[in-house]
């Protein structure tokens, strides 16, 4: 029988500003989760990293299930209700509708879904994020599943030889590719190392087409006619036996990388993993944070989780995070720090330039706008 693990978040409002989604916002949602159980799901938990709520769900009913997605919102919808009476900061940030129609997607919640087979042993990690978007899981994704350096499973397990498919969205022209490593490794790297445009959604075992990743990356899409940009993501990846290890997956972690989000989702800056403690963001909103939770399938049942970033292992790739930002800050509304015009999520520029515009001019032939007021003889 098929499992099926779901992965469904919102930002319903923090504690205070953007930083923290509240015990209170957490117990609203598990209330609603917990009354599913045995009827709709086989098992469930529910977490934050920083102001998005996070909620795991396992069940046999498959991805993009009615019920599933209901439940999920039903649990945010009252969350909500709750953040709204304690008046937190964004109040039903994420919920862009009314009403729900059948599936979260376009709604506003951010959703990762996979459906497989349970194997003998079904190790998982769930990775949740907050202030960065989906197209940060593309560097890591391209470490875990197609760098020997990173991962030497691919060198030695026989069953990853022939490497992974990507599933490549194109966030512009919403269109998707299919792509294959290592044949073309080079090709997938020309789009994917381009933040701007797209965004891995899916990664396959080359061998049988087996489901390895899922990101959270719908919101990328535009919504009702309009550019949304970010959203906090989330990811399922499996390990182990045909998929690279535990070690491997959380590896591609171990040395920062800069990713868009961070203040009013509008910087780049460095992803540093964290143990779910420390998954409060607040140093200039951020910088962005990332959760691995481990967990075991037993019959769909979620065995843990174990909270992998909590390792002191990773303190040096938080140290080393942690002077990227130093050095990203230094630079204030500059760019690099800053993100270009297209991937900021929200922005009074376009509003600064409106004012300004009957202030342009034609740039004169001897390019020179000032006269000279003054004969400054004394200084000939
Ligand atoms: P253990 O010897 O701790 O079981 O580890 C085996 C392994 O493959 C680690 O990557
Ligand atoms: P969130 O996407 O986590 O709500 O953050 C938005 C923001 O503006 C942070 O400065
Ligand atoms: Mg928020
Ligand atoms: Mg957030
Ligand atoms: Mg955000």
């Amino acid at each position: 029988e098929k499992i099926t693990v779901s992965v469904i978040k919102a930002d319903v409002g923090g504690l205070c500003g953007h930083t923290l989604a509240p015990i209170e916002l957490l117990d609203a949602v598990e209330y609603v989760v917990e009354n599913a159980v045995d009827e709709t799901l086989i098992d469930y938990y529910v977490t934050n990293c920083g102001d998005d709520i996070d909620i795991v769900m396992t069940h046999n009913k498959g991805t993009d299930n009615d019920e599933v997605h209901k439940l999920a919102w039903d649990a945010l919808t009252d969350a909500t209700d709750v953040a709204k009476e304690l008046k937190l900061y964004g109040a039903g940030q994420d919920l862009l509708s009314d009403s729900f129609s059948g599936n979260v997607k376009g709604l506003g919640p951010g959703c990762a879904e996979m459906e497989f087979v349970e194997r003998r042993s079904e190790p998982l990690v769930v990775f949740c994020c907050d202030k960065t978007d989906p197209a940060a899981f593309n560097l890591p994704f391209y470490k875990m599943f197609s760098s020997p350096f990173n991962t030497p499973g691919l060198v030695f397990d026989p069953s990853m030889t022939e490497g992974f498919k990507y599933e490549v969205m194109d966030i512009i022209d919403h269109k998707r590719v299919l792509m294959s490593t290592p044949v073309e490794t080079y090709s997938l790297l020309a789009l994917i190392g381009n933040l701007e445009r797209y965004a891995i959604k899916r990664v396959y075992r080359g061998r049988d087409n087996e489901i390895a990743a899922v990101a959270s990356s719908e919101k990328l899409n535009m919504m009702a006619g309009e550019y949304v940009g970010k959203d906090d993501p989330v990811a399922i990846v499996r390990a182990q036996s045909g998929f690279p290890a535990v070690g491997e997956i959380l590896e591609a972690f171990a040395n920062p990388h800069l990713v868009s989000g961070w203040m009013r989702g509008c910087h780049w800056g460095p992803m540093m993993p964290v143990g779910e403690e420390d998954a409060m963001p607040s140093r200039f909103d951020g910088p962005a944070r990332i959760m691995a939770l481990g967990f075991q399938l037993s019959k769909g049942r979620l065995v843990g989780p174990n909270d992998l970033f909590a390792d002191v292992a990773f303190d040096k790739a938080r140290d080393k995070a942690l002077e990227m930002a130093e050095m990203m800050r230094s630079m204030g509304p500059f760019q690099p720090h800053r993100l270009p015009e297209s991937m900021m999520e929200y922005t009074s520029v376009p509003k600064v330039l409106k004012t300004l515009e009957s202030r342009f001019e034609e740039i004169p032939e001897n390019n020179c706008k000032l006269e000279k007021t003054t004969d400054r003889g004394d200084l000939e």
